[in-house]
């Protein structure tokens, strides 16, 4: 089933695309997930203003970023109107979720997650007064732990192999972690597999290792349907697996993405620290918008600096296939793992 990852959406927008996915999916089931950390700025503050806290950013890291726009032969000027414009994330942080839950509660959806810590209370809340089961992502069984006790009802073990936000233990190890210490806890709650898994032979390993099932992002960011553009297909294809870098230097926090001179920039020595989410998010998103336009245009900076979130498993994704295809190419290697191991143990 396909889930809407919608951290950032404004209630406008998050309306648009629920209306769009009812009008479009059948009646088949989907989800939707937000992002709730358990720790940011001005976490508990009453209310936010994104312009006090635009105009309180630090000079060092917006000249920073300008920095490295302007050796690409970019001139951004004042990019603090974009800033201002780009508040989602940290509005919807600021009621902890509760204006985008109320909305997508409206809609008939079958499953609700949150990443980055255990989903408010509230989530969980309204999960069980509508009967729709809450997930959360963990990238360590510690998470699992709590999330389980918090009352989640499925848990998503996310390696640090996964675009976007990950911890720093590896698939192969986290999710049989995972699986062993709820299971030790008495906790039945199914633990779907994450990060790197892009192929059927890898879900099902992942259910070899004791998953009920996979969780997966990069391995769409090259479809047709994808909201990546044209330049970031291109890259993705050509990317290995040793192309992309976990650095909190987009939001704060890590979260694996593909290496490109703007990563390289923020990571190398000297550079600054990034700020805590979601300020992070201001230095970052509005010069990246840019260069994914001027990129799309042919601007021959911006196309080296161009890069979107996505996980290791981009070394695997070599051929661009529609998402149809990505499933059915899914249940073929599956059925093919399948049989591979029942014929190593004579079955
Ligand atoms: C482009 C992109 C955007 C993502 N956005 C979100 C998000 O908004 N919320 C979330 O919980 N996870 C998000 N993730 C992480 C996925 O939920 C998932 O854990 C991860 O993609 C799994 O690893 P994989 O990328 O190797 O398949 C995102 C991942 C990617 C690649």
């Amino acid at each position: 089933m396909g889930v809407l990852g919608v951290a950032g959406y404004s209630s406008e927008r998050l309306k648009q695309e629920l209306d769009w996915i009812e009008a479009h999916v059948g009646g088949k089931p989907y989800g939707v997930d937000l992002i709730v950390p358990n720790a940011y700025e001005g976490k508990g503050a009453a209310s936010v203003s994104v312009d006090a806290l635009v105009d309180g950013l630090p000079a060092t890291h917006k000249d920073f970023a300008a920095g490295i726009l302007t050796r690409h032969g970019i001139q951004a000027g004042d990019l603090d109107e974009a800033r201002k414009g780009a508040g989602g994330f940290a509005r919807n942080l600021a009621d902890a979720g509760a204006s985008t839950l109320d909305l997508a509660f409206q809609y008939p959806i079958k499953l609700i997650a949150n990443a980055l810590g255990t989903p408010p209370p509230l989530m969980i809340e309204m999960g069980k007064k509508h009967g729709v089961a809450v997930a959360a992502l963990v990238g360590a069984k510690e998470h699992a732990l709590a999330q389980a006790a918090a009352g989640v009802d499925i848990i998503v073990a996310a390696g640090t192999e996964a675009g976007g936000h990950c911890g720093d233990v590896t698939t192969m190890v986290l999710v049989p972690e995972v699986v062993e210490a709820l299971r030790a806890a008495g906790s039945d709650v199914p633990v779907l597999a994450a990060g790197g898994i892009v192929t059927g032979a890898q879900m099902a390993a992942a259910m070899a290792m004791g998953a009920a099932g996979a969780w997966c992002g990069s391995v769409w960011l090259t479809t047709p349907e994808a909201e990546t553009s044209e330049v970031i297909k291109r890259k993705l294809l050509a990317a290995t697996s040793r192309d992309t870098v976990r650095s909190k230097s987009r939001t704060g926090k890590p979260s694996r993405q593909l290496r490109s001179p703007w990563t390289d920039a923020w990571e190398a020595e000297g550079s600054p620290k990034p700020l805590p989410m979601p300020l992070q998010t201001f230095i970052s998103e509005p010069p990246l918008r840019l260069i994914d336009k001027l990129a799309d245009s042919g601007h021959a900076g911006a196309r080296e600096l161009a890069t979107y979130w996505v996980g290791q498993g981009v070394g695997l994704m070599n051929t661009p296939l529609s998402a149809g295809a990505v499933v059915q190419e899914f249940k073929e290697d599956f059925a093919r793992a399948y049989e591979r191991l029942a014929a190593a143990v004579g079955a």
